[in-house]
């Protein structure tokens, strides 16, 4: 049996949670790779919308198993008000869900910590979700991390030790923060915050914490297939996305082998995932960002505001140069395309296949993106037909197909599944 992987190709929400929820049908368990609460994954079905940070977006679909990986970060505090939420709308989770032992544990102070670092780097901040990811991945690779298998056996201690430093930390960062004319992190609700942490760790012991990398090769010993569940974007890994701005872990192919201990050789199909535009929320470069009139469009008609933060998110057209080089690293086998119906009403649509750098053309996406790129543009009369009316392959207008096929030929890769509207339903298998 292998495990098919599905991932983000651009900046992050281009939809994945939809299309996890559609595809675990077809498979066993579905496995969350790596990321924390600062993702935002949005499922809709029978008239409810449900957005899922920590918990893998396969736990709607009966009785799956869903895993929480190792690779992943997880704040018990915003995990409890997940799972609290699940078990509002019906859903027990307690048997179907599972968590990795050697998942780290994202403390009140990395959240602090996150603030801290923001307010130093004054205008050069990253923009993050403040979600205390970067401390939390920076504490695992500098072996500080508590993992959740730490909850079970003298706990206290290391927590406490691992707050004491962090605090250290925070009062220097408050102290260049207040150099660069920025906001020191106030620790005053300190105390309150590690209480609410505590009773939410009290209360993951009651979850079925495992050693997930046997529980992963067991199942594929047992004929099981495995759906792996990426977060945020390839845009966003923190060794070939738009650095600095980035996230804190690898979100492309190979996060999931390092984050559910999944041996290469196990990898089968890799569903790479994309808006048909692009997106992106934070500060950092977006070489085909839209500052003008249709950039307002995209983003009012696409809701485009962030299921964590609700920050606004930047629009642009789609970028074939930076989606070829995230196919490339992914080896992406199967495109899926979201939100079409958004470009519904555009008479025209663009699409980035060259950059201009330096009076220099190139395919090839570059060390940076920072500055000097002009985007070189395709353009493609629009189908301007409401494709949420469309509910199989013959439906879709010529003008549409044309624009499929033009992306298929400038990525080399099949699109498989088209997606034109937020609910389960307006989903569409291309032969
Ligand atoms: P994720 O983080 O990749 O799971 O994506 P998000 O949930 O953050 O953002 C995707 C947003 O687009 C959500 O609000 C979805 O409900 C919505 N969405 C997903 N697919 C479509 C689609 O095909 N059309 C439209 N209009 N909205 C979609
Ligand atoms: P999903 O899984 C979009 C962005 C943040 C910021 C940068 C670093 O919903 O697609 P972090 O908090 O990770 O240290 O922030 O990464 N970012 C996302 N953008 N979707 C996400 O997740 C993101 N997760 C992080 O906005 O620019
Ligand atoms: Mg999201």
């Amino acid at each position: 049996m292998k495990a098919d992987i599905l991932l983000g190709l651009q900046w992050g929400d281009e939809g994945k949670g939809k299309m996890v929820d559609f595809l675990t049908p077809q498979y066993d368990v579905v496995a969350r790779f790596q990321g924390g609460p600062n993702a935002g994954h949005t499922l809709e079905f029978g008239g409810q919308k449900y957005v899922l940070r920590s918990i893998p977006s396969g736990i709607f679909q009966g009785d799956k198993l869903n895993l929480i990986g190792n690779g992943v970060v997880l704040d018990p505090v915003l995990f409890q008000k997940e799972a609290d939420e699940l078990a509002e709308a019906g859903q027990d989770i307690r048997e179907r869900l599972l968590i990795s032992k050697k998942a780290h544990l994202i403390l009140p102070t990395h959240r602090l910590l996150d603030k801290a670092n923001e307010a130093a780097k004054g205008k050069a901040k990253i923009g993050t979700t403040g979600k205390g990811i970067g401390p939390a991945y920076t504490d695992k690779v500098s072996r500080n991390g508590l993992r959740i298998g730490d909850i079970l056996d003298h706990f206290d201690d290391k927590y406490t030790a691992a707050r004491n430093r962090h605090l250290d930390m925070i009062r220097a960062l408050n102290d260049a923060a207040q150099a660069n004319n920025g906001s020191p992190v106030s620790l005053d609700s300190l105390a309150e915050l590690e209480d609410e942490w505590m009773k939410s760790i009290d209360y993951l012991r009651r979850f079925r914490l495992i050693d997930s990398e046997h529980f992963v090769n067991q199942s594929f010993a047992a004929g099981q297939s495995i759906l792996c569940e990426g977060a945020q974007g390839s845009l966003l890994d923190v060794d070939f996305g738009s650095y600095p701005f980035v996230t804190s872990s690898n979100t492309i192919c190979a996060g999931a082998c390092t984050g559910l201990g999944l041996a290469p050789t196990r990898i089968g199909e890799v569903y790479g995932i994309f808006k048909a535009y692009c997106t992106r929320v934070g500060s950092g470069p977006f070489p085909t960002e839209l500052f003008d009139e249709t950039g307002t469009q995209i983003r009012a008609i696409g809701h485009e505001y962030g299921a964590v933060t609700g920050r606004e998110r930047r629009c642009g057209w789609i970028d074939l140069v930076a989606l070829r080089y995230t196919i490339m690293l992914n080896g992406v086998t199967q495109l899926i395309m979201m939100k079409s119906d958004v470009l519904d009403s555009f008479p025209v649509i663009k699409a980035c296949t060259a950059y201009r750098i330096n009076g220099t053309l190139t395919r090839d996406f570059p060390f940076s993106i920072d500055n000097d790129i002009e985007p070189v543009y395709e353009e493609l009369p629009g189908w301007q037909t409401d494709l949420s009316h469309c509910t199989k392959q013959e439906d879709l207008p010529a003008a549409f197909c044309n624009y499929i096929s033009f992306l298929e030929r400038e990525l080399a890769t099949p699109i498989r599944i088209i997606s034109v509207g937020p609910d389960r339903e307006a989903t569409i298998w291309r032969q």
